[in-house]
């Protein structure tokens, strides 16, 4: 095994929007010139939700060209459909017994999504953390780069593989640690109210910037996203209490690059009639040319399916020794 193994992965429903390439994407991308990376679609965790197979279908595709698009490339990491590898089932099963249901009932997401549906949701959205140890375990992973959101899934998948080492009294599973910020933004809020995030899910397609979004879009969004009447400090610490500020001025040092105290130096004093049309600029400079090559990839699915498959191979054969470890050490193999 290398010294570092970065492994991550994203749901392939909705487009890819700017909280999840600056969240995650973006450092994916760059830790492929660091580290072994191995990145995936998460399509088995797409059936935890309603599906809509067709729909699901032509996302996954979608999803792999605007992975590709924004630079991650097949070249230098494994990239592949997390369905074409039957191991992350497998060991998702065998870990079901090490995970506890106390753990399970701790997280958060789960009762975010469940609402108050929580017994008409599915058992999938309940065990979904598990298959993501799976996900992660099976490969060895050191880091998992994630945004903000996923950290106690990546806490849940430390405690389950240090209890399976335990329990087993085997050294197979290497607990992770999950790789947040980094120059990125760790969590990107909403466009129409600072206090939630930026999601797929949300109603108001003005709550995020997608990849797809034209120029004339994007500019619109910024312009429309909601503000307060104050100019922008010359401190971060002055932007807590005005989550929408705070925010823009993160999502602006996250597209170039630079400290938010940088930020603020150029635009302290300034209202939001000047700042907001910089950070449209900012952000169409950034997703234009992702959107340019995600035309491009589109038009080739073929190419795409070859590439999803040739990663696949790969993931099986980095897999597979551990699964098969993992079954010895549960007594299902000698
Ligand atoms: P998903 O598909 O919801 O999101 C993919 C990545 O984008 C990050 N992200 C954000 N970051 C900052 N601000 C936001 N508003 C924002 N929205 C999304 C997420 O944190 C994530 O890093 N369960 C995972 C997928 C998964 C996975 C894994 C990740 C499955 N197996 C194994 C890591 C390792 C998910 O639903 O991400």
């Amino acid at each position: 095994m290398s010294e570092m193994r970065v492994v991550s992965g994203i749901q392939p429903t909705g487009d890819l929007h700017l909280g999840n390439l600056l969240g995650a994407i973006l450092r994916w991308v760059r830790m492929q010139d660091e580290a072994e990376c191995l990145f995936f679609l998460a399509d088995l965790h797409a059936l935890t939700a309603d599906v809509d197979p067709s729909k699901l279908h032509s996302s996954i595709r979608e999803m792999a060209a605007a992975l590709i698009a924004s630079g991650i490339d097949p070249a230098k990491s494994t990239f592949f459909r997390q369905s074409a590898v039957p191991a992350h089932s497998e060991l998702s099963w065998i870990l079901q017994g090490t995970a506890r249901i106390g753990w399970l009932n701790r997280m958060t997401q789960f009762k975010e999504k469940s609402g108050k549906n929580r017994e008409g949701a599915s058992v999938g959205l309940f065990t979904y953390p598990v298959l993501q140890a799976a996900d992660i375990l099976l490969y060895q992973a050191t880091h998992v780069p994630v945004g903000e959101d996923q950290k106690q899934h990546i806490e849940l998948t430390r405690d389950i593989a240090i209890k399976f080492n335990t329990d087993f009294d085997v050294d197979l599973f290497v607990p992770p640690d999950p790789y947040i910020g980094g120059g990125t933004a760790a969590r990107v809020m909403s466009l129409r109210d600072g206090r939630s995030k930026m999601s797929k899910t949300d109603p108001s397609d003005m709550s995020r910037i997608n990849l797809t979004d034209s120029d004339e879009a994007i500019a619109q969004k910024i312009r429309k996203a909601k503000t307060d009447p104050e100019p922008l400090p010359d401190n971060a610490e002055a932007l807590d209490g005005r989550p929408e500020a705070k925010n823009l001025v993160g999502i602006y040092a996250a597209v170039t690059g630079e400290s938010v105290e940088q930020v603020l130096t150029r635009f302290s004093g300034q209202g939001f009639g000047d700042f907001k049309p910089a950070l449209g600029d900012a952000l169409i400079a950034l997703i234009a040319p992702i959107r340019g090559r995600l035309d491009e990839l589109r038009r080739d699915p073929a190419e795409l399916d070859r590439l999803l498959g040739a990663g696949a191979a790969s993931a099986a054969d980095l897999g597979s020794p551990v699964l098969e470890k993992a079954r010895a050490a549960v007594g299902l193999a000698a």
